[in-house]
């Protein structure tokens, strides 16, 4: 580590303690992000740690609707995220207005709504779900037919696990959308032993190929307990860091080096330590619409519980 990092690393220490904070990363951060971090981990452990947390302040390094969630589940507590233009474009895909339009058309249809949306979006939602709990909100909730926003291809890949009629908004994740199924059929010509997990972001072709679908979370339980040595990893090219960090004896092929969620990259340890000093960007979703998010929220928190 150079003076300057280990400078930056001291302060944003110092002043974490002083605030009473507590660092959050998504495991796609940079690898210097994910090093200094309390905890690092999947949406659904993100928003369960930020929904135990005791401490007065969330420094959230992710994307905006990671903080937003943290905003809707601790309301009294400050939630920073270091770069206000960490948003998740597939998030941005769908607004509150369109999804209301969408559900005149579906009167019948139950709404999940994937955590990757905004907190308007989820107070127009019957329940939230992330990638580690989709299939099993889809199966478990009271009604035969769903809309599901905002990724169609979570959607469809909940489909053919599940028995329920669903009705698909056209989102996607452009980062997942670039790794194709060849990129897969190369990477194991090259590694012919290798097992395939890759995110239920995929496009569906992609997912065709695949051994195992998993959320990052449970990529990285994969990848622990499989008796694999490598690993073929269809998703955004920031958990390699992680997989090798917590398994040193094990290989792992990024199935795309193009699978970068630039958004994502944007918070650094400069950032950081700005933002706790300043206490800025806060993220705080206003009342009104944070009441009606978060019963969306804690539904998907009690089911994924059960
Ligand atoms: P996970 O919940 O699996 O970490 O996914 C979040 C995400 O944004 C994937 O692109
Ligand atoms: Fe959004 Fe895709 Fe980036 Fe995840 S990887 S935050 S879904 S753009």
């Amino acid at each position: 580590m150079d003076d300057l990092n280990s400078d930056l690393i001291k302060k944003i220490m110092d002043l974490k303690s002083k605030k009473k904070a507590i660092i959050l990363a998504h495991n796609y951060q940079l690898g210097e992000v994910q090093d200094i971090a309390d905890f690092v981990g999947d949406s659904l452990e993100l928003s369960q740690k930020a929904a135990k947390t005791d401490s007065e302040v969330i420094v959230f390094c992710g994307v905006h609707f990671m903080a937003e969630t943290a905003s809707i589940t601790c309301p009294d507590k400050t939630v920073l995220l270091p770069d206000l233009n960490a948003g998740c474009p597939m998030a941005n895909m769908i607004t509150a207005p369109q999804l209301i339009g969408e559900k005149k058309e579906l009167p019948d249809a139950a709404v999940v709504c994937y955590i990757n949306s905004s907190a308007a979006v989820k107070a127009e939602s019957d329940v939230c779900c992330t990638s580690a709990n989709a299939i099993r909100i889809v199966q478990n909730i009271d009604s035969p037919e769903i809309l599901f926003v905002p990724d169609q291809y979570l959607g469809h890949y909940v489909s053919t696990q599940t028995s329920k009629k669903m009705h698909f908004w056209p989102g996607y994740c452009p980062t997942h959308a670039r790794i194709r199924p060849e990129d897969i059929l190369r990477a194991k010509k090259e590694h012919p032993q290798a097992k395939v997990v890759v995110h239920p972001e995929c496009r569906p072709e992609t997912i065709a190929v695949a051994d195992e679908v998993l959320s990052t979370g449970g990529i990285m339980r994969f990848a622990q307990s499989t008796a694999a040595r490598e690993i073929i990893v269809g998703t955004e090219v920031g958990i390699i860091y992680r997989l090798k960090k917590e398994n040193p004896d094990k290989v792992f092929i990024p199935a795309s080096e193009q699978a970068v969620c630039p958004r994502m990259k944007l918070i650094t340890l400069e950032k950081i330590l700005w933002s706790l000093e300043e206490m800025a960007p806060e993220v705080k979703v206003p009342e009104p619409i944070r009441v009606k998010a978060l019963k969306a929220v804690e539904r998907m928190l009690e089911m994924s519980a059960r």
